[in-house]
């Protein structure tokens, strides 16, 4: 059985990084991310991963609290690169091999992000994990995915989170909220439903990117959306 998606683009939120932990990395949820994307990557499935830094600094927040929005989105950047480290190490401990690209140039930590050489990475069958977001401030991680899947010409974006799907209320607040399994852009426009923000949805929309909604915690569902299966959400 041959897979779906040849490419894809995986965004990981920072938050999936604290396992139980109240904030920073969990190793060993880390472990499990990488035989996750492992699984995917046996069926030669290439892979494009975006970080986001929500376990270490919240930019947002902390505008919300008072701090300048650009150094605080900076910050937030910065810390996608730690994320970035962390689950290249976690890969390479299960065998995977992989580069991290940044939009913020630390060159003796990461190259930098040029698309041709992300697209070589992957055709040589390499994971290409973007760090430092757009390298710009006021875009989300979220941003980052839709604008990177566009640059590499992936077929699908997977958004890997702690909830099974799109929901049409908050399942963590409403216990007979219903789950999607289908929505197009133009509904979650529509009907205002919180999957991104909305630079990232029209750059997506615009595109025709597909985008599949999950929850990372559930093990075999980024090999079950590979292979086509019905996973979470599918929003197209
Ligand atoms: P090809 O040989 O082109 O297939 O790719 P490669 O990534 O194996 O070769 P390259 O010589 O580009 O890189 C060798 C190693 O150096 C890899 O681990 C890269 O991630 C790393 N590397 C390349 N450029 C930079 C950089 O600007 N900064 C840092 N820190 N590492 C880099």
């Amino acid at each position: 059985m041959t897979q779906t998606y040849k490419r894809v683009l995986l965004k990981l939120s920072g938050e999936a990084f604290k396992g139980d932990r109240d904030y920073g990395i969990d190793p060993q949820f880390l472990i499990y991310i990488a035989n996750e994307i492992k699984k995917a990557v046996e069926v030669n499935t290439q892979m494009a991963i975006v970080i986001g830094g929500g376990n270490i600094f919240r930019g947002l927040s902390a505008s919300v609290n008072g701090m300048d929005r650009v150094s605080a989105d900076y910050s937030g950047m910065l810390a996608t690169i730690m994320n970035a480290l962390s689950l290249q190490d976690a890969l390479k401990k299960v065998e995977i091999p992989s580069r991290i690209q940044s939009a913020l140039h630390v060159n003796e930590v990461c190259e930098p992000y040029i698309q041709q050489k992300a697209n070589r990475h992957l055709d040589k069958g390499r994971i290409v994990i973007f760090a430092g977001g757009t390298g710009n401030p006021f875009f989300t991680t979220d941003t980052t995915a839709s604008l990177r899947a566009a640059e590499i010409n992936a077929d699908v974006i997977f958004k890997a989170t702690q909830v099974d799907g799109v929901y049409n209320d908050d399942p963590r607040k409403n216990s007979n909220a219903q789950k999607h399994d289908k929505l197009t852009y133009m509904d979650i426009l529509q009907d205002k439903l919180k999957v991104m923000d909305s630079t990232a949805l029209s750059l997506s929309m615009d595109n025709n990117i597909p985008m599949i909604v999950f929850n990372i915690s559930t093990p075999n569902n980024i090999k079950n959306a590979v292979m086509g299966k019905p996973t979470g959400t599918l929003i197209n």
